[in-house]
């Protein structure tokens, strides 16, 4: 992954390492999801020559739009992903804490202020539809953040804490995302293979 990165900006295996310790103290699932999700934008970047050129936004907002749980009050983290509980107070809270940790970050690096503006605005609004459907670049990162749950770490990683009882119970709020979360037809058709590759597994530790 590092290596991968570095190919856009020198600057950006640092600044996922300065993110890591926020991931890690955040929820369980943070910072496998957080890897999952960077990987699908680089080969969205492979696919998507205009997406590539907005890398210096989209790279940092995916690395930090989840560290802001590393703020959120313990208590607050059982059941709070996706739209599971809806009116935790966490999501809020995280969105608002980890702008403020990306700007930091950024600062830190050198990074430019006008893209240290708009990373930590989508990081602020990226798990509030009426606000990210707004703005193309929040949506492609909210877009990323909904797909990555249709992959091993967020499927598994979900029913074995607990947040899910069992697969079928996860596949049916999976297949219930496909018709209201994505935009983008080909988001959509990958969720929906992704889930037809989880339906075959056998579990995972
Ligand atoms: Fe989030
Ligand atoms: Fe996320």
């Amino acid at each position: 992954m590092k290596r991968k990165l570095r190919e856009y900006d020198r600057r950006y295996p640092a600044i996922l390492d300065d993110a890591k310790p926020h991931l890690v103290e955040g929820r369980a699932v943070d910072l496998g999801h957080t890897l999952d999700a960077l990987e699908v934008l680089l080969d969205l970047f492979k696919l998507d020559p205009q997406l590539k050129a907005s890398h210096r936004i989209l790279i940092p907002s995916v690395i930090f739009h989840d560290c802001g749980w590393s703020k959120v009050p313990k208590n607050m983290l059982p059941g709070s992903y996706g739209d599971v509980k809806e009116d935790n107070p966490g999501k809020i809270i995280h969105q608002e804490q980890g702008a403020g940790i990306a700007r930091r970050i950024l600062k830190k690096h050198s990074y430019p202020e006008d893209c240290i503006e708009e990373v930590s605005f989508i990081v602020s609004v990226h798990d509030k539809p009426e606000e990210y459907k707004k703005h193309a670049l929040a949506g492609i990162v909210a877009e990323i953040d909904k797909l990555v749950r249709y992959k091993p770490t967020l499927f598994w990683g979900l029913i074995n804490d607990g947040t899910f009882k069992n697969r079928e119970e996860r596949v049916a709020f999976l297949e219930k995302g496909l018709g209201k979360w994505f935009t983008k037809p080909e988001f959509r058709q990958k969720a929906a293979s992704l889930l037809e590759e989880r339906k075959r597994e056998q579990g995972k530790p």
